[in-house]
């Protein structure tokens, strides 16, 4: 019967059929031994030239790399490792004999493995990767279900910018102008509490940013959350729930996953326990102390947020930064200079995963900060129009999921952690 690799387990001593591709190789005289993936999991498969035709084993002995393959055989549990099993072959064929592969089992450059990324994931790593990402994924529908958000879709071609008019990519959209891909679907879902209460969106959103760096993606999945009668302190502790939970299930759906990729657990399960809150002004007079010479009004670098996180368990909340180095839509505090928002900054060196605020309820207000900022008014009436009708205070946050991905499989650059990285200077595959 065809089996998953995953559920072998419940198979001992029954004779299954699996159907997948040839991972490795190697051969002793009359057995050879097959590592099989099924995407499932990954199992040994032996082969002993005593038990099968003369035919069946001239394909065991034919089989390259990658080919995709169909095997019949007994499960076993491994003698030796507790909760290992293993394929007694007794039936195998080819489905197709794959050409020699171009990814062997040498060390290749970072530029070879992203030109050829399309086979690339089928490495161990990157499996283990996809996995956690979809279990991730699922950890956050599941989250918000629980705290009463709907999912609402935003759109991806908009007419203006949620996140600064610098990081806008154009596109030409028929005679009505230019669209600009979405940096977030925020404004959408603002606008859709008043019908709804609670609801966020999770997709790909675009920034041209010109930043080479370890974290930044030109196209990167964000999920917005957005809540009516919700404020700054709420605010933050939905997030905290979220992140706790995307800890929780990670470890534990994710074990053999996050095994190949040798990630220390010890410091995930740390991780979930109350996360540290500092206003940005403690963070710039601890940074200083430690060492930093970032100044009261400047943006945390990569640096500073790694100098902040050094020597905690938990991640760390920025809150209330001054409200120039923010964008328009955050509440102010009360004397109307520090925004009503946060930055959450994971544990070893992973950075910002989440960026979040209070969001300014009254009309004026938010149309004196777009004049600062220089934003063209006439394009946000619909925007202003959510604070005319039933304006209600509320809050909400975007969180990246690469970044996330990034911190929860410990890998050194994003561009692992998303299929198919769009770059600035990678469009292919
Ligand atoms: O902090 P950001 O820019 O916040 C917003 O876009 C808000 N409108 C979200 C909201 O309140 N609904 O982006 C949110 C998160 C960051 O914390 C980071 O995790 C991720 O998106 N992010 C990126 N990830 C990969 N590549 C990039 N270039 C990213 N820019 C932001
Ligand atoms: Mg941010």
């Amino acid at each position: 019967m065809k089996t998953y690799i995953k559920d072998f387990a419940n198979k001992v001593g029954e004779t299954v059929e699996v159907w997948g591709w040839l991972y490795n190789k190697r051969s002793s005289g009359p057995l050879a031994f097959l590592e099989i993936r099924d995407g499932s999991g990954w199992t040994q498969a032996v082969a002993a030239k005593s038990n099968l035709s003369e035919s069946v084993w001239e394909a065991v002995e034919k089989v390259s790399q990658e080919s995709s393959v169909k095997i019949a055989g007994v499960v076993a549990a491994h003698p030796k490792k507790a909760g290992v099993y293993e394929l007694q072959v007794s039936d195998f064929s080819i489905i197709q004999l794959a050409s020699e592969y171009p990814i062997a089992k040498k060390e290749h450059g970072p530029d070879f493995l992203m030109d050829h990324r399309h086979l690339w994931l089928r490495s161990k790593r990157q499996w283990a990767i996809l996995r956690v990402r979809d279990v991730i994924i699922l950890a956050i529908n599941e989250y918000l279900h629980g705290q009463n958000f709907i999912k609402v879709d935003s759109p991806v071609f908009t007419p203006n910018a949620c996140e600064g008019t610098t990081t806008l990519f154009p596109v030409p959209y028929f005679d009505l102008g230019t669209a600009y891909l979405s940096q977030s679907g925020q404004l959408y879902i603002e606008a859709a509490i008043a019908s709804v209460g609670r609801c966020y969106d999770f997709g790909p959103v675009f920034r041209a940013e010109k930043s080479k760096t370890k974290r930044h993606l030109t196209e990167f999945w964000m999920m917005d959350a957005e809540a009516a009668f919700v404020e700054h302190d709420e605010n933050l502790s939905l997030q905290e729930g979220l992140v706790r939970h995307i800890i929780k299930r990670s470890l534990e759906n994710c074990a053999e996953e996050l095994a190949i990729l040798e990630r220390d657990i010890e410091k995930l399960k740390k991780a979930d326990a109350p996360f540290t809150r500092y206003t940005y002004d403690q963070a710039i007079k601890k940074l200083n102390e430690l060492g930093s010479d970032i100044k009261y009004g400047e943006d945390l670098g990569n640096d500073d947020e790694g100098i902040l996180t050094k020597d905690s368990d938990v991640p760390v909340f920025i809150e209330k930064w001054p409200k120039e180095i923010k964008p328009f839509y955050m509440k102010l505090d009360q004397d109307g200079k520090l925004a009503l928002n946060d930055d959450l900054i994971a544990t070893e060196g992973a950075g910002e995963i989440i960026g979040g605020s209070q969001r300014e309820e009254d009309v004026n207000v938010i149309i004196d900060r777009m004049k600062k900022e220089g934003l063209d008014q006439s394009e946000y009436e619909w925007y202003l129009d959510i604070r005319r009708y039933g304006s209600v205070p509320h809050s909400g946050f975007g969180i990246g999921l690469e970044r996330v991905v990034r911190w929860i499989t410990g890998t050194e650059h994003i561009r692992e952690c998303i299929p198919f990285p769009r770059t600035i200077g990678r469009l292919r595959p």
